[in-house]
């Protein structure tokens, strides 16, 4: 069976993190060789670059062209670290967010230009892309109330109320333009959450399965 690549995208505390979990135990049952990671991060170096996006400094701000391209440094990382050879190996990758978060936060939230995140994507991923987006939508009050809950909040967290409603007007307005986005009803009770992961799942294993038959 060929290796799926399958992304968790979506506003803070939409519930990503705990999806992740229970699509990797799906999977496994399925007899899937399975692979996590998460953005940015995974891998030693692009955790470190993690730490230097997430964390304020004081006196100097992280500029937003800097901030997008640590992303990128921290993606092109993990994408050839971490995401192809898992793919080459015939493993499936999961990834906790993906190059859909650069667009939706560094271009929703923080209104860079469009266009040159483009530009930077293009260079740094040229056409390679996810398999399946799983985009957890939900009232950015709702999940930043989840947020809060887990502890102290990061430097995007701290964000205003108009920041997550500018990230969900574009990851809303990605889901309308590419048929690999799915959307999820994230402002649902788990079990409710997990039903729709499973769906999308069993529609992708069917769509697998279909593409073998002669
Ligand atoms: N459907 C749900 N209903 C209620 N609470 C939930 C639901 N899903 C997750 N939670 C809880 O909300 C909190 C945030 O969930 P989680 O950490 O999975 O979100 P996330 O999307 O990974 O957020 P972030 O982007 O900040 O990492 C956690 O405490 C989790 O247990
Ligand atoms: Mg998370």
């Amino acid at each position: 069976m060929t290796a799926k690549f399958i992304v968790l995208e979506g506003l803070e505390g939409a519930g990503k993190t705990t999806a992740l979990k229970f699509i990797t135990a799906w999977l496994q049952q399925q007899q899937i060789e399975v692979v996590s990671t998460r953005e940015p991060g995974g891998t030693v170096i692009a955790e470190k670059i993690r730490t230097l996006v997430k964390q304020a400094v004081a006196n100097e701000p992280l500029t937003l062209m800097s901030e997008l391209l640590l992303m990128y440094a921290a993606r092109v990382q993990n994408t050839d670290v971490i995401i192809k050879p898992a793919l080459a190996q015939g493993k499936w990758v999961i990834s906790d967010r993906y190059f859909l978060s650069s667009f939706a936060y560094q271009g929703g939230g923080r209104q860079l230009e469009i266009a040159a995140i483009q530009a930077i994507h293009q260079a740094c991923l040229g056409e390679f892309k996810p398999d399946l987006t799983l985009y957890f939508d939900i009232e950015p009050e709702l999940g930043l109330s989840r947020a809060k809950g887990r502890g102290a909040l990061d430097r995007f967290e701290q964000q205003h109320l108009d920041f997550f409603i500018r990230t969900r007007q574009v990851y809303q307005k990605c889901l309308a333009k590419d048929d690999t986005i799915v959307e999820i009803n994230a402002g649902l009770a788990i079990e409710q959450v997990n039903a729709q992961l499973i769906k999308a799942l069993q529609t992708l294993l069917l769509s697998l399965q279909s593409q073998l038959q002669p």
